[in-house]
């Protein structure tokens, strides 16, 4: 089945860097959104993406949980197409020393910029009072970025904040020791696909309204029959430019099937049943082939956990010497 392909070019020959909060379920709006086009970015880059677990220590507050959120997201990259003889793929906590790269960069990072940053003003405007952890979550992202020398980092709209306070930090270690650290660019997803949930707003676990990559198929068929849709008769002419099913629909069909089922919406007659199973059959066809590799591979545990391994120690042969350039340039150690 053609699926829509990313439009725009694809960078190459650069040092791709991404974290991925194991925070839940993977949806159609974090695939279409960020996993394909991290998957994508493997083909021509020296690609490393990491399971974020130090920054899920804020938001899930259980080991056996933590765990299993870890692995969970593992499987979905791994199912999805990352290819570990290609991409580097480790998680966060198997690299203890990017928490030693934090400490060194928090010593250079004003508390103006961190008073500044997104997540932190959310939380007070929100009436919570966050930990240390939350405050100073970006020098942690900063760290991880700086720690592979990234060129690029492939990330959604509301991370580029992150992305700039992590150049800010590298500018102020490289002026206060020598050059050291490489200034990272934000490379911005959310441009080429904004996912919709069934309700019509962006696709997010916060909103209660995802549909689900890997659920049971009764589940899934639950979440897409619940797309909400408006009560024009199936008689009537439709816009399919204000309709968010078609919006979802659009994500499984080639060009020449968006421009027939555009004319059918128009012309009146298309039933919104009918979409939504033909919706069901083509996700459930997508990901067929995901779906079986993640189930052989969730039932290989060992492979797992050594695919994380080794993605951690190939990640050494790049921040190994980072940090030693790192502690020379600060005087630290020997
Ligand atoms: P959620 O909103 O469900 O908590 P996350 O914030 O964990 O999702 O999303 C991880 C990444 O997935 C985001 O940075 C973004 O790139 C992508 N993403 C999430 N939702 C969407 C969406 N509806 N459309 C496009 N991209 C999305
Ligand atoms: N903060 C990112 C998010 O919430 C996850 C993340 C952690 C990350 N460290 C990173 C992303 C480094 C890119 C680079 O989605």
């Amino acid at each position: 089945m053609a699926a829509a392909e990313p439009e725009a070019a694809l960078p190459r020959g650069l040092r791709v860097l991404s974290g991925v909060k194991p925070s839940g379920t993977l949806h159609l709006g974090n695939y279409f959104g960020a996993v394909r086009q991290h998957i994508a970015l493997q083909q021509d880059n020296h690609a490393v993406y990491f399971i974020a677990d130090y920054h899920s220590l804020d938001a899930v507050r259980d080991a056996d949980e933590r765990r299993r959120l870890s692995l969970d997201i593992a499987l979905d990259y791994l199912a999805l197409g990352l290819d570990p003889a290609r991409a580097i793929l480790y998680r966060q906590s198997d690299l203890p020393e990017v928490t030693e790269l934090t400490w060194i960069l928090g010593t250079v990072t004003p508390m103006g910029l961190l008073e500044r940053a997104h997540a932190y003003k959310d939380q007070k405007a929100h009436g919570h009072k966050p930990d240390l952890g939350l405050f100073a979550y970006p020098v942690l992202m900063a760290a991880d970025i700086l720690i592979h020398r990234a060129n690029i980092v492939p990330v959604g709209q509301d991370q580029k904040q992150h992305i700039e306070l992590a150049r800010d930090i590298a500018t102020k270690f490289n002026l206060t020791y020598r050059e050291v650290l490489t200034l990272p660019e934000p490379y911005i997803l959310e441009d080429l696909a904004s996912v919709p949930g069934s309700d019509g707003r962006k696709m997010s676990k916060s909103y209660d309204n995802t549909i689900e990559l890997f659920a049971p198929q009764q589940r899934l068929k639950k979440q897409v029959m619940g797309i909400v849709t408006d009560s024009t008769p199936v008689a009537e002419p439709k816009d399919p430019n204000t309709s968010h099913l078609y919006a979802l629909w659009q994500l499984f069909a080639s060009a020449a099937e968006r421009e027939e089922m555009s004319a059918r919406f128009r012309e009146g007659g298309l039933g919104y049943g009918e979409l939504k199973q033909d919706l069901l059959a083509r996700l459930m066809a997508h990901f067929e082939s995901a779906r079986k590799t993640r189930e052989e591979l969730a039932a290989k545990p060992d492979t797992l956990e050594d695919i994380l391994r080794d993605g951690a120690r190939r990640a050494r042969e790049t921040t190994g010497p980072l940090m030693d350039a790192v502690r020379s340039a600060s005087g630290l150690g020997t």
